[in-house]
């Protein structure tokens, strides 16, 4: 079926500390969602892109890329599972109960090409997930901060985005409630998915606090060497 991108953007980036909503700040010239959209929209699969806006959101229609013919907005929610939610609802009307959604947070402007076609890939109809395995060592505590025990390292990663799933079945699972979900892959697990994880590349950080910015920079710089 169709493949749709999903993509929240419509938080304000507190902890950016911007005084705008980050996906607007600037790296080598271009504002972070044109960055993030331009690689969206040069992956061949994609057929056509949601964004999720802030209804007070002054800033995205002077941006050129949100006249682009295959991009399209709805309503950004309350919480990030609410923004997606809305999104994945619109992919389902205009795509049909075949179609899939590939969620991609607006603040993630490094994603490769290459990783979007690896999720692809190994996606089966489960889902799939980018993630990064962790690297340093884990600690399981009690409350009084003492160490209970250290965690096998071994199966513990980091969710990314892209996270790839049917249409129909994402937007069911986000029907449910949404406390405590901070990715789509947890609202598919609540319901007994098990979507499938694939190894991504660390430079596909999220920006969110102000010290990202440099290193997006840097990341970015080394991506065309
Ligand atoms: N997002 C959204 N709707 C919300 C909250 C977040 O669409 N109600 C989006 C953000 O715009 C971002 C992505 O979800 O692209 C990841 O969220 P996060 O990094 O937390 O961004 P913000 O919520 O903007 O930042 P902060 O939490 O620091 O305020
Ligand atoms: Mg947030």
């Amino acid at each position: 079926g169709p493949v749709y991108a999903v993509v929240p953007a419509a938080g304000v980036g507190e902890r950016m500390k911007a005084g705008i909503p980050k996906q607007y700040l600037t790296l080598a010239g271009k504002t972070l969602a044109e960055h993030t959209l331009g690689r969206l929209l040069s992956f061949s699969p994609i057929d056509s892109v949601i964004v999720s806006v802030s209804s007070q959101d002054p800033w995205w229609p002077t941006l050129p890329v949100a006249s682009h013919r295959r991009v399209s907005t709805v309503a950004g929610g309350k919480t990030r599972a609410e923004s997606v939610r809305n999104g994945v609802a619109q992919a389902l009307m205009d795509g049909g109960e075949e179609a899939w959604v590939l969620v991609h947070d607006m603040a993630r402007p490094l994603v490769r090409l290459s990783d979007i076609q690896a999720l692809m890939e190994q996606c089966d109809e489960q889902g799939a997930i980018l993630a990064l395995p962790v690297v340093d060592t884990i600690k399981q505590s009690g409350e009084d901060l003492h160490i209970d025990s250290t965690v096998d390292r071994e199966r513990i990663w980091r969710a990314l985005t892209p996270q790839l799933f049917p249409a129909a079945r994402l937007y069911e699972a986000l029907s449910a409630d949404l406390d405590g979900v901070t990715d789509e892959a947890s609202a598919i697990e609540r319901q007994g998915g098990r979507p499938r994880l694939v190894a991504g590349q660390s430079d596909n950080i999220k920006i969110t606090v102000p010290e990202d910015l440099p290193l997006a920079r840097f990341y970015l710089a080394r991506q065309f060497e």
